[in-house]
């Protein structure tokens, strides 16, 4: 059993590394478990970090005060746990960042090395009124590509930044099962195949269908206050709205 879990946790790892796209639909996809490290256990760290605890992933979550995440994750149970963001990193074969946008600059110079050729699922998004100059950074550059210059080693995908976490936590539970109509769709974006589809499998495994919507540079499609933020629908129709490719 650790042997399988180690075999597999090395063949993400190999297959991210290498960009073996062929090799990772299968770990992506057959419902194979992983650990991932989540950074922030806010809002949108806490609420799709449960979604993967109940899919049956194991998840660290991370804050720099792990000792005040003991009733969540105690309540979450053994797959859970808390530690400090450089502990899930370290824990995790895939990393979500789900933090406050303004704190980039600072998080990357503590954590920037340790992502270093991790798979890196980024939820962040820019507001004037919190972020202040990361803001301005943003709307000159684009969330994508920001969060690359911050992030620069790291394989990042944008994903789980399109909506607000109550439309994630009601849309994602039981997986998604329940919705009427079909699962609601999770526009990803990202530069690097394999990483793609490793977003792609914790998408589904939230409850969720991917939709790929572009390269890093194309994040922006569905940023705060753009027509692709907020839509609760399928993927067939989300591409429908965004002109998107079925
Ligand atoms: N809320 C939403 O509906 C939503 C939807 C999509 C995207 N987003 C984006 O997701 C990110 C997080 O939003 P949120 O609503 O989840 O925020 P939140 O509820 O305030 O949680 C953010 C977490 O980040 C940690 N954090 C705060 N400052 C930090 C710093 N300087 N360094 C490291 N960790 C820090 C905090 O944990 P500790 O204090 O315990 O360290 C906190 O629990 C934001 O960029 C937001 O734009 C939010």
């Amino acid at each position: 059993m650790r042997s399988d879990r180690t075999t597999r946790r090395a063949a993400l790892t190999l297959a991210a590394g290498l960009s073996l796209v062929a090799a990772l639909p299968a770990l992506a996809q057959d419902g194979e478990k992983i650990r991932i490290g989540v950074i922030g256990a806010g809002n949108i760290g806490g609420t799709i970090g449960t979604l993967w605890v109940k899919d049956g992933h194991e998840v660290m979550f991370a804050s720099r005060h792990p000792e005040q995440l003991s009733a969540m994750v105690s309540e979450l149970g053994p797959k859970a746990k808390a530690g400090t963001p450089e502990e899930a990193i370290t824990f995790g074969d895939a990393v979500f960042i789900a933090v406050p946008y303004k704190a980039y600059p600072d998080l990357a110079k503590e954590i920037g090395p340790a992502l270093k050729g991790k798979v890196v699922l980024d939820a962040g998004n820019a507001t004037q009124k919190r972020d202040g100059a990361l803001y301005d950074e943003v709307q000159a550059n684009g969330i994508g590509m920001t969060s690359a210059k911050y992030f620069p080693d790291a394989k990042l995908v944008r994903a789980f930044s399109s909506a607000n976490y109550k439309i994630f936590a009601k849309e994602g539970a039981n997986g998604g099962r329940d919705r009427a109509g079909g699962r609601m769709a999770m526009p990803i974006a990202g530069d690097d195949p394999a990483a793609l589809k490793v977003a792609e499998g914790l998408v589904r495994d939230a409850g969720f269908d991917p939709v790929v919507i572009g390269t890093l540079k194309d994040a922006d499609r569905v940023a705060i206050g753009t027509p692709g933020f907020g839509q609760e629908v399928t993927a067939p129709e989300f591409r429908a709205k965004l002109g998107l490719g079925q």
